[in-house]
């Protein structure tokens, strides 16, 4: 049976990533097929490498557009036609173009629960804003900021001052959180359709 196949976008440390590659090391199902960073001293390559899994480096500053540096993307990852692209901590905002290409297996994780706290910083603006609860999203990306329809979400009880302490809480809700809605796609309980999200679990 073919795996269903994911590539990996990146720009730091990526312990998604490492998520990730715990969980379908010895997939059937799944099959990460490469990783693409557009930081060079990105962490996240260093894990692909231990694990084996191609990884690719391209510099955003080479190209002088947007459009340029995910056209580069495009070529690199239709290298590996890949049935979901996956943004693990992938810190740059993406062209029409490249959204539109891949709209419907095009996902993001976002460390909130969005809609609330679009954006950076949300740790910390979450601890000001005195929430009671916090935690992450995971959702297929379209033309808007953090704003794709939601595919899951988990959350907590915020239990700390610290931005630094709420960023590993919800760090390790990421990590069951992204593995498990990956899964559901490739079995097809999670998928797009006329722009909305269908869960048949
Ligand atoms: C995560 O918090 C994710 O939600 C956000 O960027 C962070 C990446 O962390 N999009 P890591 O590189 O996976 O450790």
């Amino acid at each position: 049976m073919t795996k269903f196949n994911i590539a990996v976008l990146i720009s730091g440390n990526g312990s998604n990533l490492q998520s990730l590659i715990d969980e379908f090391k010895s997939s059937q199902l799944v099959n990460i097929s490469c990783v693409i960073s557009n930081k060079e001293e990105a962490y996240g390559l260093e894990r692909a490498s231990i694990a084996n899994i191609d990884s690719h480096f391209i510099d955003h500053k080479e190209y002088n557009s947007r459009e340029a540096f995910d056209e580069a993307m495009i070529v690199q990852l239709d290298h590996y036609k890949p049935d979901l692209v996956v943004l693990a901590g992938f810190m740059r905002i993406l062209s029409d173009t490249f959204v539109d290409k891949y709209m419907g297996r095009l996902i993001n994780i976002h460390p909130s629960l969005l809609p609330k706290y679009k954006g950076l910083d949300t740790h910390k603006r979450v601890i000001d804003a005195q929430e009671e609860y916090h935690g992450a999203t995971v959702h297929y990306v379209d033309n808007t900021l953090d704003g794709g329809p939601i595919c899951a979400q988990s959350s907590i009880k915020v239990t700390t001052n610290n931005p630094k302490e709420l960023q590993k809480d919800i760090h390790k809700l990421e990590h069951e959180l992204y593995p498990s809605v990956i899964r559901d796609i490739s079995e097809q309980k999670i998928y797009l359709s006329e722009g909305k999200v269908i869960k048949n679990k």
